[in-house]
This record gives C-alpha cells, structure tokens and sequence, in this order.
C-alpha cells in the first residue's frame, strides 16, 4: 500500500511540474512544526537557486495549481517558502481503511528477502545467566522478529559459550571436590558414569566459588588454564565432564529464554567449530593470511585510513590452544556453509567492539565470508542501577537473571494487587505478562549502543513511556470492544471508517497512518527502539481520542461503527508491534 507522504510526494511532484518546475522538488515529509501543519515540503527553497525565483513566488505557483484537490483539507505557501499541508479527513480515513484489509496491515514484504543470521543471547553454559545476557537476548530476539516479519530469511543463533575457562574451571573445581572420580585417572579405559556427578544447583556454586578462587589463586588459574587446554586438546575424562555440564545446564539455560520469551532456532555452542579450526588454520597459513609472533599465529588487521592501530587477531595462542576469537571464525565457515547468508547481525555488549573488528576483518581477509556478506556487530550499552554503575545485587554480587526478573514480577504484582480484586493466581498471571513487558520494553525503548538507569518502580508503572502503558492501551480497547459485544453488539468489517471529526480523531488517525514508517525505519536501522516510539505515540493519541470521545453512547450508528472500528485496528497495529518487540498484552490488567 502507498504511504500517505508517498501519495503527497506525487501530488506535488506533479504540482511542480504543472507549475513549470522540476519534479524533484516536490518531495514531502512529516512536519517539524506538527503546531502549523502535518506534512510539509520545502522544495521551492531550493527550485529557488536554480530557477532565480523567490521562493514564496514558486511556492505559490505549485499551491494555487493543487489547491482544491481532494487530498488536502489545506496547502498554502508561507513565507520565505516552505508549502505547509494538512490532508483530507477523507484521505486519512481511507488510508487506515486499507490497513484494515489483508494481514499484514498495509506493510508489504521485501522484495528481495535476505538470509540473515543472528548470533544473539550467548549466555555461557555452566554460569548462572545473569543480566549482563538480558540485553542481547532482548534486543537480538527483537531484531530477529522484525527481520523476519519483513520478510527474511532468519535464523536465530543462540551460540552458547562451552569452550572456554569456564569450563576449565568448574572441571578443575570438580577434581578438587572429588578425587577419586574416574574421569581424572589417566589409565581409565572403561565407560564412564552415565549420572553427572552434579546437579545444577551444585554448578550454580561451584562456578562462582572457582571463578573467585582463580582471581586469588594464581597456581589455581593456571591449573584451570590447563585443565580447558586439555579439555580442548580431547581430554577423555574431561570430554565427558563437559558433556555432563551440557547436559545438566542446558535444560536450565533453555527454560530461563523461555521465560523471556526468547527462542533460538539454532542451539550451537562455540564448540561445534571445533572440526572447523584445523582446515581454516591450515588455510590460512598456506595463503599467507596469517603470520608466527613469539610462537602464536596472528593475523594483521589494520587498514588504510585506520585512525589508530589496531592489535592484529590472535588466532592460536603458542601452545595452540584456541581463543575466542578462534571459535568464531570457524563459526563463521560453518555458517558460511550451512546458510551461506547475505548478513550476519551479532548482538553482544558493546566492549567486545574490538574482538569483532578483529573478526570480521580476519575473516574477509582469509576469504572466510564472501566479500558481501555483511557483518554486522550491535553493541549493547550496560543496563546500571540508579547508582549509574552496572546493575548489581545489593551486596555488589552479580545479579541473576532469574532474580531479576522475580523483582520486576513483584513490583507489578504489588500494583496489580493494589486497586483490582484479583485472585491471587489470576494476578500472579497478570505480574508475569505485564512484567516482562515492563522489563522488555524497558530496554527496547533505548537506543541499543546507550547505556541506561535500570529503574524498576518506573519501568513497572502504568502510566509514562513504559511497557504496561501500553499494554493497558490495549486492554483499554479489549475491554470497550468486549463490552459492547457483551451488549449484544456486532463487530464487523464490512463498516466503513469515516472521516474524522475531532481532532484526537484526526491525530489518532494520523498515529495510524505513521505505521508503515515506522517498521521500515526500525527494520533499515535493525532498532526496536524505532517501534517503541511509535507505540508510545499511538497509545497516546489513542488515549487522548478515548477521553476526548463518547464512543459505546454515540448515538449514530456509522459514526459509532467507525470508532469502534478505529478502535480494532490501533489495537491489530499494538499487538503487532509487540510482537515484534517480543511480549504480549493479557486480557485484563
Ligand atoms: N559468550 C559470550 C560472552 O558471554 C558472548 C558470545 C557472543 N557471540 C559471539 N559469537 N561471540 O561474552
């Protein structure tokens, strides 16, 4: 469908040309002074240089030839001449009604659909996730639900990491506890155990505890360094630990996303590139990529134009074993292989800056991606405490993701609880979908690389530019339109949206005509905080034209049918974008 300042754009377009002008000044935006006007176009300002006219002069040739157009409730030329425009209720009402038709709300899906990957959650097997994986998850499934519903081809990667320190560490730990263990005798030809000696909960100590030992302890860290080349290098005995490790955490890791809502199509670990590591090594040896410094294989990666120098990538360390680095190259032949995508979109705090930098040049230079494969890393800032440092629990430790959500589930259970008589279920049921909006939207309505004050009591409140704002505009609509059903009332599509009267109508119906901008915008810039704008602004317009408006006691049954029409279409258009964002309004709230 035509977009409203697609259809101005050509109107006066055509208005230039009639008036003797060219046709490329006749572009229209959204008015920087909403006050005077709705859409403007600035184009006789610059027609003025190149046809030696004033302005004003141009300006008004173009109006007085599209004045009496039906499109426009009024255009005129002010000075020094800029074209001010205020469409037609009829042209807006006619705009949502093509909304309203088909599925997808007017948006048309890419012509061209790309395969996209992205690499997003990376949440470390082993460690108890904790908010420093919220945001990626958060902003990754977001971006993975836009790209798709544009219409690409996505596959959503969780990349979980398994191959590093972590897991030396809590292997070594492991040993300490309980010597005796087969895994840990060097002759041990047998089977090993089936039962992992540890259930989650005893990993979910053992992991800080080994983690804080090995930053006292130096002999410790290095045992650990050992135990992780060893486990890497085909450790028998370690091999199996690491595969208890998966497999008691996993299940745990994957029902954490599922409270969040986030869902991966791909579950591989940083260890599935591990058969791609010697070929991509020896590759790049033999091209002459990469180089020997003090026994380790690097890569140079500085090019021209290059402000500073930047630290060539390590690939092996000397004794090589493999780096993070190492594992995302061979994720990336893997994927190369597997999907061979146009882009592939990382989602990972934005201090890892340089090691994709790092990455992405090593890998186009050793000819790993193709060269128009997009790489493209989005850096999140860190979510703080009102402190402005990086959010902690209250005795500094580093706060878990579970826990963090249970704050956020109380702070709107409280509030639920407050002025409504639920039942106690029924309100904890509510707390869970309001508060994951609170806590999703929260972060979306930031722009991804900024930091921001995580505030639990705003974030949670139901008024202001917050998630269960926006929710209660959709329940708002839910509960009108229930009652007048209950009423016996009969909704149907087949009503016609008529122009609109007031002027909330008529902003409410602008907000709506705004849609398709906004998806494309949050699409092209891969931000949700684009959507959380937009709903923001409709869910006021919708609530301005609410209070404003007698809408179930309107006594003409078009106008009534319009409204209530109206009404359905903001609230397909809400769910729509939180979809996208990645929660759900509940019935009531
Ligand atoms: N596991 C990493 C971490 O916790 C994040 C992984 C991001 N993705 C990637 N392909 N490197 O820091």
């Amino acid at each position: 469908m035509k977009k409203l300042v697609e259809i101005l754009t050509e109107k006066l377009q055509a208005g230039f040309v009639r008036a003797g002008y060219d046709e490329k000044y006749g572009c229209v935006s959204v008015s920087n002074r909403p006050d005077l006007c709705q859409y403007q176009c600035n184009g006789a300002m610059a027609a003025a240089k190149e046809y030696k006219k004033a302005p004003i002069a141009i300006a008004e040739e173009v109006t007085a030839g599209l004045d009496g157009e039906d499109i426009f409730e009024k255009i005129e030329a002010v000075k020094p001449g800029f074209i001010n425009i205020t469409v037609s209720g009829a042209l807006l009402a006619a705009q949502a009604e093509e909304m309203c038709s088909g599925d997808r709300l007017g948006l048309e899906k890419k012509e061209k659909p790309e395969t996209v990957v992205i690499d997003y959650g990376g949440a470390n097997v082993a460690k108890p996730l904790h908010v420093g994986h919220l945001r990626p998850a958060i902003i990754g499934e977001s971006i993975k639900r836009i790209c798709r519903f544009m219409g690409d081809e996505v596959i959503g990667d969780a990349h979980l990491g398994d191959w590093g320190l972590q897991m030396g560490l809590i292997i070594h730990e492991c040993r300490q506890r309980q010597p005796d263990l087969p895994y840990y005798k060097e002759d041990f030809e047998g089977e090993y155990p089936e039962e992992p000696p540890f259930t989650m909960s005893d990993l979910d100590e053992i992991y800080p505890y080994a983690s804080a030992k090995s930053k006292e302890d130096e002999e410790y860290l290095q045992a650990a360094q050992e135990t992780t080349f060893e486990m890497q290098a085909g450790h028998r005995g370690y091999r199996a630990l690491w595969e208890h490790i998966l497999k008691v955490s996993l299940p745990d890791l994957k029902k954490n996303y599922d409270n969040l809502n986030v869902n991966f199509d791909l579950w591989k670990k940083e260890s599935d590139a591990m058969p791609y590591i010697p070929p991509m090594v020896e590759k790049m040896k033999e091209d002459g990529v990469a180089r020997l410094s003090d026994g380790a294989l690097v890569v140079d990666i500085t090019e021209e134009g290059d402000k500073k120098e930047l630290p060539p990538c390590l690939v092996l360390k000397s004794n090589g074993a493999s780096l993070y680095t190492t594992t995302d190259l061979a994720t990336l032949v893997e994927r190369e292989k597997m999907f061979s995508p146009d882009r592939i979109i990382y989602v990972t705090d934005k201090r890892q800056q340089l090691h994709f930098t790092q990455v992405f040049r090593t890998a186009k230079k050793a000819g790993i991606v193709r060269p128009e494969t997009e790489l493209i890393f989005i850096g999140n800032g860190t979510m703080n405490g009102k402190d402005g440092h990086p959010f902690k629990t209250r005795d500094g430790g580093v706060l878990r993701l579970r826990a963090l959500c249970e704050q956020v589930n109380d702070a709107v259970y409280r509030r639920i609880r407050e002025n409504r008589d639920y039942s106690e279920d029924e309100a904890r049921e509510i707390s869970e979908k309001v508060g994951l909006a609170a806590l999703k939207y929260g972060d979306l309505s930031n722009q991804a690389s900024k930091d921001y004050i995580f505030d639990i009591e705003r974030f949670a409140s139901f008024e202001g530019n917050t998630g269960p704002y926006i929710l209660y505009t959709i329940v708002r609509i839910k509960s009108l339109l229930n009652k007048y059903k209950e009423s016996g009332g009969v909704l149907s599509d087949s009503e016609a949206l008529l122009p609109p009267l007031s002027e909330s109508e008529t902003e409410l119906y602008l907000a709506l005509s705004k849609y398709a901008d906004a998806m494309e915008s949050a699409y092209a810039e891969l931000a949700p905080h684009r959507i959380c704008q937009y709903i923001y602004e409709l869910s006021e317009a919708l609530n301005h034209f609410y209070h404003a408006t007698k809408i179930l006691a309107e006594e003409d049954g078009a106008r009534k049918a319009s409204y209530l029409k109206l009404l359905g279409l903001v609230q397909r258009v809400l769910e729509q974008c939180i979809e996208l964002l990645g929660f759900e309004a509940p019935d009531r709230m």
